[in-house]
């Protein structure tokens, strides 16, 4: 690994630590490790220069030391002020072979309770290559992509953006890092935008905002869409959240979750996994939708499904799994019941409404621990919010476990590798990856949970017209 001082982490003396937790993990992503062993010969990511934009966690330091086997250069920012580990981020600043006193590890700019102004700063940071520019983006949720392209948009554009104009706090902190930026380098996004090969996108909702790039004509680079690949939506998304969702009310709240009426809002795959993991902790799950073929899946799983409206007064846990925006308003949240819980799993915070909390005048927060508040209204009322509306899995405790995501940095990896090797079987465009990579990744895990595949005999695959080996499944199969 390259010699470096580059980095901000919370603590370097954590790193011990992060690196014990990162060999324990190693053993449990098979998939991603195998992808290692596989191709750290022919070192297919030599000269890439990857700015990464994803939860700094144990398991994301397993996929970043993947791509530097793989030959790849790697400058790293967490995509979520409250998603680091610290010992993790420390372990990879460090590196394998340095110390505390003499860092060699890879550039990484994250730790946890960031404020947005340093979120975004560190983003930069991932993306400042020095005398060079980045060659890829691996993102989660986008946001690398997006400061790329808005950055290379306001300097086409030649004016500097105007941050009162910003309909978020967020935002306005977006627009005056750019108004900064584009006063001392008038073209150093435009520069990114060029030199970037393509990106992979993690989540649902990054992916949403690719394919909205790509309708518009406004994506500057091609991208594969991770979160597609069924090894990692139906996976991640779904067993992911299924575990790590009552991990995160567990640690923030230590509620008995069982004989309580949880409220599940969204049933996609990440819905499906949450509903699932607070049934079977004995909670009664009620869901809210907008589309009739998930509203009917929830029922035919034996959940009610209703509007938010109508359980808002009983509920005592909810949880928002939509990827949508404003789901649980301020006026709605005013209406729970004392200590009910009000959690998001979704990407982005404004699934719930806290801008809308915070500027009401009869209501005051109260901070408990880190990640955990309680909003007093007048009267006394209270109700428990989790990591201000950041997705709590990531914010209260420490995400998807080590095999989950062996399965979508596997993704990750080999979507990386497709880009950065195949550019002319890629023009500007949202790609998924090839359906025999995604047999690929399930494979890889089959073995560490002594699974024993049927093989088709050849009268078998010709009735069936597939091939022995796969694909087994047309495109339009939808798992
Ligand atoms: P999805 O699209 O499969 O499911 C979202 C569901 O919410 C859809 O069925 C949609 O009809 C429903 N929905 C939309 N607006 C709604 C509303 N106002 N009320 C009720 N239901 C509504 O998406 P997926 O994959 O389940 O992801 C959901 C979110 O979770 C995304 O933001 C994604 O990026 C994020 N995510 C978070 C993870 C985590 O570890 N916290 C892991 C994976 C994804």
């Amino acid at each position: 690994m390259p010699q470096t001082q580059d980095f901000k982490v919370a603590d370097l003396t954590l790193a011990a630590f992060g690196r014990k937790e990162i060999t324990l993990a190693e053993h449990e992503m098979p998939g991603l490790m195998s992808v290692r062993a596989e191709f750290a010969a022919t070192q297919p990511l030599a000269g890439a220069r990857i700015t990464g934009s994803l939860h700094m966690t144990v398991q994301t330091a397993v996929l970043i030391e993947t791509l530097v086997a793989l030959g790849a250069r790697v400058r790293w920012a967490s995509c979520n002020i409250f998603s680091t580990q610290d010992h993790a981020a420390a372990a990879i600043a460090v590196g394998p072979e340095g110390t505390p006193e003499n860092p060699q590890g890879v550039p990484v700019f994250a730790w946890k309770g960031e404020t947005l102004e340093e979120y975004w700063w560190c983003t930069e940071r991932a993306l400042d290559w020095g005398t060079e520019e980045p060659n890829m983006i691996l993102d989660d949720g986008g946001d690398a992509t997006l400061l790329v392209h808005k950055g290379a948009e306001y300097e086409r554009a030649g004016a500097a953006p105007d941050p009162s104009t910003a309909d978020s706090e967020e935002f306005q902190v977006i627009l005056e890092l750019l108004n900064r930026s584009l006063k001392e380098d008038t073209t150093r996004f435009s520069r990114i935008a060029e030199s970037v090969k393509g990106v992979t996108e993690e989540t649902t909702t990054g992916v949403h905002r690719l394919y909205e790039m790509q309708r518009e004509g406004t994506l500057a680079f091609p991208a594969i869409n991770v979160n597609d690949s069924v090894t990692k939506s139906k996976f991640d998304n779904k067993y992911g959240c299924r575990h790590s969702l009552i991990d995160g009310i567990n640690r923030a709240t230590d509620v008995l979750i069982g004989g309580k009426t949880a409220v599940v809002c969204g049933y996609g795959d990440v819905g499906k996994g949450c509903a699932e993991s607070l049934r079977g902790q004995g909670a009664r799950v009620i869901v809210t939708e907008v589309d009739p073929i998930c509203a009917l899946q929830a029922a035919m799983d034996g959940y009610q499904v209703t509007t938010l409206e109508d359980v808002i007064a009983t509920g005592d846990i909810f949880v928002t799994a939509t990827g949508c925006k404003d789901v649980i308003t301020a006026d709605q949240m005013s209406r729970m019941k004392h200590q009910a819980i009000v959690g998001n799993i979704g990407h982005f915070d404004n699934e719930i409404d806290m801008a809308g909390l915070a500027a009401r005048t009869d209501v005051r927060r109260e901070n408990i621990k880190p990640q955990v508040d309680v909003w007093e209204f007048d009267g006394g009322k209270k109700i428990i919010i989790l990591s201000e509306g950041r997705l709590l899995n990531l914010g209260n405790a420490t995400g998807h476990p080590s095999f989950v995501m062996s399965n979508s940095f596997a993704n990750q990896v080999l979507a990386q590798i497709e880009l950065y090797t195949k550019p002319e079987q890629y023009p500007i465009g949202v790609y998924t990856l090839p359906k025999q990579l995604d047999e690929k990744v399930a494979r890889l895990h089959l073995d560490a949970l002594g699974v024993k595949l049927t093989e088709l005999s050849k009268e078998q695959a010709s009735y069936l017209g597939v091939a022995i080996e796969g694909p087994y499944k047309p495109e339009h199969y939808r798992y």
